[in-house]
């Protein structure tokens, strides 16, 4: 495992500095009031000195979450985030994509979840997905590193051939659409993207039998380096036509993973994954799907 990890390390280090090279050139060094408003609790929301790092916080009166002011539909999405550390149960960081703000019964939206943890435990990832108001596509992932000691950077490829959830470059996620209308693969709604902080003690540890310990209030999640390379969406006229192959998120390079890839992704399906829906056949006596596409192709 040791070992692995620093070869794999080493190959996100590389691919950091030859993959997405024009990433670079869309983080936005603008101010929060650009790109981003506050979706509940103003008062829950502050900002570095230079307006470049922002902090959510929840205490027991309430959490916080912003969106961006834009819509997007495929593209790359990147920020970094550090979370609440200590002793974190029942604090969830959610940090998503969706097309509506709200939990609408017709939404389609792309999560990422932090779950918090008792102090030295290890928090988890969890990854959802929803088309048209239906989610039940979670993923477990545990990392390799302590997120709540550092900022590490967590992004959504989105084009019409696969959606991949990266943590530092390397893919943890990938999901794929088979080509058939009406299949489970969300592309037809430009989506904002979100986040926020709130307390899942009902259903985040262990279903609800631990609970946010309040005493340690306030948790702060911290974000910096907002970067966006996809379509803005305007109404009311659909640009972002994914079939024009005009940006680098749409060609074919970006349909399947690269080999590189492939093998970090073959290393966190061996080494990471906690939880699969795909593999819980208690649950879902007759799989999804979309659990039959491979992730290789
Ligand atoms: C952020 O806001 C600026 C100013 O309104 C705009 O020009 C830019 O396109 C926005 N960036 C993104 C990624 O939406
Ligand atoms: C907290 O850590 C333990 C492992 O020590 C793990 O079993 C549990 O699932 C974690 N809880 C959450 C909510 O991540
Ligand atoms: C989306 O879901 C709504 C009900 O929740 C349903 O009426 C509608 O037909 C669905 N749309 C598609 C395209 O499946």
């Amino acid at each position: 495992m040791i070992s692995s990890m620093v070869t794999l390390v080493f190959i996100a280090a590389l691919m950091a500095a030859t993959y997405y090279a024009s990433e670079a050139a869309a983080t936005s060094k603008g101010s929060f009031e650009d790109n981003f408003s506050i979706m509940w609790s103003e008062n829950h929301f502050t900002t570095s000195e230079d307006g470049q790092i922002w902090f959510l916080s929840l205490d027991k009166e309430t959490g916080c979450g912003f969106q961006t002011k834009q819509r997007y539909r495929f593209g790359w999405f990147s920020m970094k985030l550090k979370l609440v550390g200590g002793d974190s149960a029942g604090v969830v960081t959610a940090y998503y994509m969706c097309t509506e703000n709200g939990a609408g019964p017709t939404r389609d939206e792309l999560d990422f979840e932090f779950l918090g943890n008792r102090t030295g435990q290890p928090y988890l990832i969890q990854t959802n997905i929803y088309k048209n108001g239906t989610g039940n596509r979670e993923m477990r992932h545990m990392l390799w590193f302590d997120p709540t000691q550092d900022y590490h950077t967590y992004s959504i490829l989105w084009n019409n051939h696969q959606i991949v959830f990266f943590v530092d470059r390397v893919p943890i996620r990938v999901f794929k659409n088979n080509g058939k209308a009406n299949d489970f693969f969300p592309n037809e709604k430009p989506m904002y993207l979100f986040s926020s902080i709130w307390n899942a003690d009902e259903w985040a540890t262990r279903g609800g039998l631990e609970k946010t310990d309040w005493k340690k209030a306030p948790f702060v999640s911290s974000y910096k380096d907002f970067s966006v390379d996809g379509c803005q969406w305007e109404d009311p006229y659909p640009e972002c036509v994914s079939t024009t192959t005009k940006n680098w998120w749409d060609q074919y390079d970006a349909w399947h993973l690269s080999d590189s890839q492939k093998l970090d992704h073959a290393w966190v399906l061996r080494n990471l994954v906690i939880y699969d829906y795909c593999k819980d056949t208690e649950r879902f006596p007759t799989l999804p799907v979309e659990c039959s596409l491979s992730p290789w192709d």
